[in-house]
């Protein structure tokens, strides 16, 4: 485990990502154990993006997902994730192009432009130039869509390659957004090793099945929030509410003072903080995380998970929405006549909203709903709905069925990476 984590750090530009003083590791033992003692997923930044910024692992509760417990074997798979990384959408982009392009022109005005965190403007590129790139999703950097959903199918295949026989035809549901329907064809090719990201594989070995995401689909599609007339009616049920950010305007300040001339806002602070999650999406590096402090981007991350929490998560629709997968999950897991060809995995790609519905509905956020609603007067540290936990960019949520040598049944639950037990239904082993 810790070697993993020198391995990560090793591979990944620490100061991009973990802005807090981190002790420089070396591989001598004695310091190796020292490095034990140090916290560091608290200062990823990756932890702190709300949704919006690329994936990563969930934190987990040490409980190992190989082998699994108690000699079960896992014997079916069922796995709901979200695309990979993206650009912002439109109404984003435009707002994040116009704190870009204010910042711009204030720089060249400038006759120090070079003064504190906010030098980088000088040479600063925005996202793209082109607005026809919101919404697809990224395809240079570390980190970028492609690549993430493609390495997102080799994990899958490695861990369940005993599910999948390949003289079947594996198929790959998506939703039929480009993003969506893009990541499903990255991830078939990444189950199967092909070296390619764009291409549809081979039509024996996998194929990639787009589902409406039409409303007229009514409950047959993967995107059924749409179809749900009450819950586009949400305000009259529960008002929108997220987290009233005071410490904007103190950032906005703090900007404005070490680098004087660009008369920063609350609001420019608050598409900063989009830009540095949407900059490491699409070149794996960012100026703007760097010019950013700690705590300012630790309750832009509160202002997003309030936000997806009162919309999305737990909003009066949310179960049911989120139920029509848990069904379909459930049928899958039920019928043991080998069913669909004896088809043993199921991999569908859908949106962040859609997998809120499903963990909310397979009773993963009880942690939170029995716990009580967010705040939204002062952050609550001690929550456990975080966006950046459930839902970063190519999320993936995997429920297994498991099972011993008598047939007797399990079902465990992986979010993104490490078993997640449900708050209420935890009598299984281990
Ligand atoms: C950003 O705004 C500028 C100024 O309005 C415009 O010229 C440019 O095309 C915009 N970029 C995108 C990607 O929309
Ligand atoms: C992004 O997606 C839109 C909508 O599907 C599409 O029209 C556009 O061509 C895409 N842009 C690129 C660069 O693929
Ligand atoms: C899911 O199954 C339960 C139990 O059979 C049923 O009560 C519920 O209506 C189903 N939900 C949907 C959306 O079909």
């Amino acid at each position: 485990m810790s070697q993993m984590l020198l391995m990560l750090l090793a591979t990944l530009p620490i100061e991009c990502l973990v802005r807090a003083q981190v002790p420089l590791m070396s591989s001598n033992e004695n310091q190796f154990k020292d490095s034990w003692q140090y916290s560091l997923d608290q200062q990823n930044l990756l932890k702190h993006l709300g949704g919006m910024g690329p994936y990563v692992e969930s934190s987990g509760f040490g409980l190992p997902v190989n082998p699994p417990p108690n000699g079960l074997t896992v014997d079916r798979a069922f796995v709901l994730a979200r695309h990979g990384e993206r650009f912002p959408t439109v109404s984003l982009g435009d707002a994040l192009n116009t704190t870009y392009t204010k910042l711009k022109k204030a720089n060249a005005e400038l006759a120090q432009p070079d003064k504190g965190p906010l030098k980088f403007v000088s040479n600063w590129k925005y996202l793209t130039e082109d607005p026809a790139n919101y919404e697809n999703l990224t395809w240079t950097g570390r980190f970028n869509g492609f690549t993430e959903t493609y390495k997102m199918g080799q994990l899958i295949a490695e861990q369940y390659s005993h599910l999948y026989d390949p003289k079947q035809v594996l198929p790959v549901f998506a939703a039929d957004k480009k993003r969506v329907y893009e990541s499903a064809v990255s991830f078939a090719n990444g189950f199967l090793n092909t070296n390619d990201y764009y291409s549809l594989p081979d039509s024996d070995l996998a194929v990639v099945v787009p589902i409406s995401e039409s409303k007229d689909s009514g409950a047959d599609t993967l995107t059924t929030g749409k179809s749900c007339k009450p819950y586009h009616k949400q305000s009259n049920y529960r008002p929108n509410k997220r987290y009233n950010p005071t410490f904007l305007h103190v950032e906005a300040a703090r900007l404005n003072k070490v680098s004087p001339g660009y008369d920063i806002t609350s609001e420019d602070v608050e598409n900063l903080c989009a830009l540095c999650a949407f900059e490491l999406n699409t070149f794996g590096h960012s100026e703007v995380c760097q010019a950013l402090s700690q705590e300012t981007l630790v309750g832009f991350e509160y202002i997003r998970d309030t936000l997806l929490y009162y919309t999305k998560a737990n909003h009066p629709f949310t179960f049911i929405l989120g139920s029509v997968y848990v069904n379909a999950t459930l049928s899958l897991f039920e019928s043991d006549k080998v069913p669909y060809n004896g088809q043993k995995i199921w991999v569908s790609f859908s949106h962040d909203t859609d997998l809120l519905y499903y963990l909310n509905s397979i009773g993963v956020l009880d942690y939170q709903l029995e716990d009580g609603d967010l705040s939204i007067d002062k952050i609550d540290f001690h929550r456990f709905f975080k966006t950046s936990e459930l839902i970063p960019m190519g999320a993936r949520i995997i429920v297994e069925r498991l099972s011993d040598a008598s047939d007797n049944k399990w079902v465990r639950v992986i979010v993104n990476g490490n078993v997640m037990p449900l708050k209420n239904c935890q009598d299984g082993v281990g």
